[in-house]
Order: C-alpha cells, then sequence, then structure tokens
C-alpha cells in the first residue's frame, strides 16, 4: 500500500487546510451557535464540545474520509473480532473483551470471554473475601507502566472522600527512597501485596518485589508470604515460582497489552481499594464508549473525531505536542497515563511493514492539573511560538459540599478555552493599557481545544472517557500506519542496563562501549 499522504483524501485535506485561512478569521463562523450543535457529540454522562478548533463542517467531512481511506472500519473490525491487529508480535489486542458485556461479544470469542467471566469471577470471590476479613487495612501494588498508572489513576479519581475500603499503595520505581518510604508507612501484618506484572521479568517490579518480601519475612516471618502476596501477571508460572501460591494468581493472556490492561485482573488494586462493584462499573462506561466506537458513523464517531483531529493539527499543521488539562485534581494522574498510551503506543517511526515513515506520528503529550497550569504553562500555550491542541476536562457535579470552589473552576476552565480561542488583537490590547505595551498584551488567539465534560466523576464516567481515549489512539496508529501495541523502543536501554549495572557492582568497565557511560560509572564509584 503507498503512503497515506499520497491518497487523494489526503490531498484534499492539503488543498482544504490552504483555503481555509479566510473562513477562519471570519468572525461569523466562530459566532454562529449552529456551530456547537454541529460540532459536539453528546454521549450519556459525557459530552464534548469540538466547536473551538481550527476546521469547518467541511473539515470533518474530509477528516472522516481520511479515515475511512485508511481503512479505519476495516481495522476497528479486526480490533473487535480477534485480528491479529499487533503484527509484530503475531497477536490480536483484545482489551475490548475483557469489558464486553455478553451479547456484545463477538462471534468466534465465545470461549475467550468465558475465560475473561471466570477471571472476573475469581477477582470478586477474592476481593469480597479480603474486604470480610477486615484483616488487612492496606494493599501494595508493586508493578510499572501499563502495571501501575491505569490503576492508580482510576483509585485516585475514584477514591470516597470517606476514604477507600484498602489504602492503595503504588511501588513502581526502583528509586530506593521511593522503596524506602513506600514501605516505612505501613504495618506488615495488615498490608496485602499484589505483584502486578504482564512479563514477570521486569527488572524494577521484581526488585521491589523481593524487597517488599524481605521486609514482610523479616517482621512476620517466611510463613506470612502466602497469605500476604498475590500476583497478577500473564505469565502465572512465574509468578508462582517466585512463592505466590496457585490461588492468588490472577491470569490475564497475552492477548492484552500492558497499558491497555487495567480493565483485566491489573485492576485488582482498583477492586480492592474501591470494592468490585466500581470495578465493574468502570468496565460498564467503557463497554458504552467501546459500542459507540463501533456503531456510530465516523463524522459522529468520539474516538474517531478526537483522533483525526489530532492528525489534523499533528500532519497538517506541525503541531508536535498537545495539552491535556482536567479541571478536577483527582485527575491529576490521567496525563502520565495517556503519555504511556499515547507516546509508548505510537511514537513509532516505522510502519506496519518496516518502512520509514514520511510523517509525524504521536506527537507528545503533556499538561497538568487546571487551574495549576494556569499558573504555569498556559503562558506558552497563549502567547508561545507553538501551536499547542488543547484537551480540557470538566466534571459538572460537585459533591465535596464546595460549590463556590467547583464554580470557580469552571469559570476558570470554559474562561481559558475561550481566551485561547478568540485572543486580544493589537487595538484591543493598545486600548484597555499602555500602547507601549499593546504587542506583549496582544493574544493571537486561534488557539485549538476540545471541551470534554463529564457529568459526574464516577467509575462508568471514566471508563467511558479512559476507553475514548484508548480509542483515539487506535484511530490514529491506523491513520498513520504503525502497530500501537508494541513496545520494541523501551528494549535497548533495559538491555544496556544490565551491562551496566554488573559495571557499577563490579567495577569492570571493559564491555562499556560508550565512553560517556564509563565515565559516568567511574564517577558514581567515586574513582
Ligand atoms: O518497558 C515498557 C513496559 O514493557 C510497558 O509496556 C509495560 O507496561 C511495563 O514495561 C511493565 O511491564 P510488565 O507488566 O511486564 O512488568
Amino acid at each position: 500500500m503507498s503512503s497515506i499522504t499520497h491518497s487523494s483524501a489526503w490531498k484534499r485535506l492539503v488543498r482544504h487546510k490552504a483555503t481555509l485561512r479566510s473562513s477562519l478569521s471570519n468572525t461569523r463562523l466562530w459566532d454562529d451557535p449552529r456551530r456547537i450543535d454541529s460540532l459536539s457529540i453528546g454521549l450519556h454522562g459525557l459530552h464534548a464540545d469540538y466547536s473551538r478548533n481550527l476546521i469547518t463542517a467541511e473539515t470533518i467531512r474530509l477528516l472522516a474520509a481520511l479515515a475511512s481511506a485508511a481503512g479505519v472500519p476495516r481495522q476497528r473490525r479486526l480490533l473487535f473480532e480477534g485480528g491479529i491487529v499487533n503484527g509484530t508480535e503475531g497477536r490480536p489486542a483484545l482489551h475490548t473483551l475483557l469489558r464486553a458485556a455478553p451479547q456484545d461479544v463477538p462471534k468466534g470469542l465465545e470461549a475467550r470471554a468465558n475465560e475473561v467471566r471466570v477471571a472476573l469471577a475469581r477477582m470478586r470471590a477474592f476481593t469480597d473475601s479480603m474486604h470480610a476479613s477486615k484483616r488487612f487495612t492496606d494493599v501494595v501494588n508493586i508493578g510499572i507502566g501499563g502495571s501501575h498508572l491505569g490503576p492508580e489513576l482510576v483509585v485516585d479519581a475514584l477514591r470516597p472522600l470517606e476514604g477507600p475500603r484498602l489504602k492503595a499503595h503504588f511501588l513502581s520505581n526502583v528509586d530506593p527512597m521511593h522503596l524506602a518510604r513506600s514501605l516505612r508507612a505501613l504495618d506488615p501484618a495488615r498490608t496485602m501485596i499484589v505483584v502486578t506484572s504482564k512479563t514477570f521479568t521486569t527488572q524494577e517490579t521484581l526488585a521491589n518485589a523481593q524487597a517488599a518480601r524481605a521486609w514482610l519475612v523479616t517482621a512476620l516471618g517466611e510463613s506470612a508470604v502466602p497469605e500476604h502476596f498475590a500476583a497478577v501477571s500473564a505469565a502465572p508460572d512465574r509468578a508462582r515460582e517466585f512463592g505466590i501460591p496457585p490461588e492468588r494468581v490472577f491470569a490475564f493472556w497475552d492477548w492484552v497489552g500492558g497499558r491497555y490492561s487495567l480493565w483485566s485482573a491489573v485492576g485488582l488494586p482498583i477492586a480492592l481499594a474501591l470494592g468490585f462493584d466500581t470495578f465493574e462499573a468502570l468496565l460498564r462506561g467503557a463497554a458504552h464508549m467501546d459500542r459507540h466506537f463501533c456503531k456510530a458513523p465516523l463524522q459522529r464517531n468520539l474516538p474517531v473525531v478526537l483522533a483525526m483531529l489530532g492528525i489534523w493539527y499533528a500532519n497538517f499543521w506541525r503541531a508536535s505536542s498537545r495539552a491535556v488539562v482536567p479541571y478536577r485534581q483527582d485527575l491529576r494522574l490521567l496525563v502520565p497515563y495517556l503519555q504511556q498510551l499515547e507516546m509508548e503506543s505510537n511514537g513509532k517511526r516505522v510502519d506496519t511493514k518496516g518502512r520509514p515513515v514520511k510523517y509525524a506520528t504521536a506527537p507528545v503529550v503533556w499538561g497538568d492539573v487546571g487551574t495549576n497550569g494556569q499558573h504555569a504553562f498556559f503562558q506558552h500555550l497563549h502567547q508561545g511560538t507553538q501551536l499547542v491542541p488543547v484537551d480540557f476536562i470538566a466534571v459538572l457535579a460537585e459533591e465535596a459540599g464546595h460549590g463556590r470552589h467547583q464554580a470557580m473552576l469552571l469559570a476558570n476552565c470554559y474562561a481559558q478555552a475561550e481566551a485561547l480561542l478568540r485572543g486580544r488583537s493589537l487595538k484591543e490590547a493598545a486600548r484597555g493599557g499602555p500602547a507601549k505595551l499593546a504587542a506583549h498584551r496582544t493574544f493571537p488567539g486561534k488557539r485549538p481545544s476540545n471541551l470534554i465534560v463529564l457529568e459526574r466523576l464516577d467509575a462508568e464516567n471514566l471508563g467511558r472517557l479512559l476507553a475514548l481515549y484508548e480509542h483515539r489512539t487506535f484511530v490514529q496508529a491506523c491513520v498513520w500506519d504503525i502497530n500501537p501495541f508494541d513496545q520494541m523502543g523501551v528494549e535497548l536501554g533495559k538491555h544496556l542496563a544490565q551491562g551496566v549495572l554488573y559495571a557499577l557492582d563490579s567495577g569492570d568497565i571493559s564491555a562499556i562501549a560508550d565512553p560517556a557511560t564509563r565515565a559516568a560509572v567511574k564517577r558514581s564509584r567515586h574513582e
């Protein structure tokens, strides 16, 4: 297949962009109230307004045509039906099956769906017994990347004001201080440790698991290990070899990608912290987004529209990053989660056939919660030289009993989106302040954003939001013709680290080729 950039759908967008300037500078375009309705999609619990983008209705039509030319509908069918969408590893990526309602299970996947049901039933039984016994007050998840970011985000976002069922802690980094701080606050007798690793070979996770085991054994003796440890892995044999009894090993499958795995037993800390019903509600919300993604026409399909707007800016406007700004402190871990989801999935430089791509892929994702970000990086968004599209995320329901704070939060969110788009002209700036500062007080405007509004921050809506971003990532990978389900770019550094660790331990640097690494090792050993 020739590159997507040679397709007529792509070329039409290039020509369309060239003619767009005058439409975009016409205030009637932005002032037309019908624009909001035609450029918004409302689903149960989640509404997205994408009217503040540098587009007309025609742009959306052309972007949908590009999605179609790139084979998005065919790829989507493959994804849901268990086709080999992860070509380099020869696997399907069936995270959608983990949350599919019985009536949505595709033909041919009934046996796998049954395995999922059995695994969920085991998780529920284990979770309920932990809660019933009241023996444990804390759970520590030891895992990194996809075995950490999703569960921590969900627990942080949904923990009730009065406190969770079990207090969850996340030990991810191999940093000794992180380890010491994580364990210091805990009573070994009241702590459950869940080792989560798809491969059960990840260096950081195994080192932390060994350290946690030693900590437990020192306090309670060897016999405490089976009762205080559980594991989640797609390599259950390795977990058992570690000494975790089979009834406490929760398996998932190699057809679930690490960064797409929070819907599997990887969600065990979510269930332990918040209850299994909450975990199920999360799955229900994601399944709802799956149905929308499968059924809605491309032009009214939220994951497709948001993905294609991302393509629009990355490939036609040369935006090299995008910001995500949730106006809710409890969503502070959304950005790191999205960084792995989008940048590990689509940070690729060769297409599915291994040929170098001739277009940009995966812009950098960054951001922070609002209003904090307003007092840090928003200056760059408003007056910097780069175009950075923004996803604003707001939550309407206020459950903390501080309505005035909530109004202030929403007001700031909406006002920032307006300011980015409308800007302030040189003339207006000159009228409102000293003439010599007018240029400094000018805002160019036409800085695009989406406004995603959740009715409330509950498990179902969070499930919808995360599935939305998963599918957005997948659609972009289809257009860029890259495999979003492998991550070979993380291997080289891991491999080299083994040699460097040996050199740090032994002082023998003879096998290290790079002089800067050799120097760093010597300095670390004070040689
Ligand atoms: O090194 C990257 C990575 O493989 C991620 O893709 C994955 O989520 C993380 O490490 C952890 O892997 P595992 O779950 O196998 O320990």
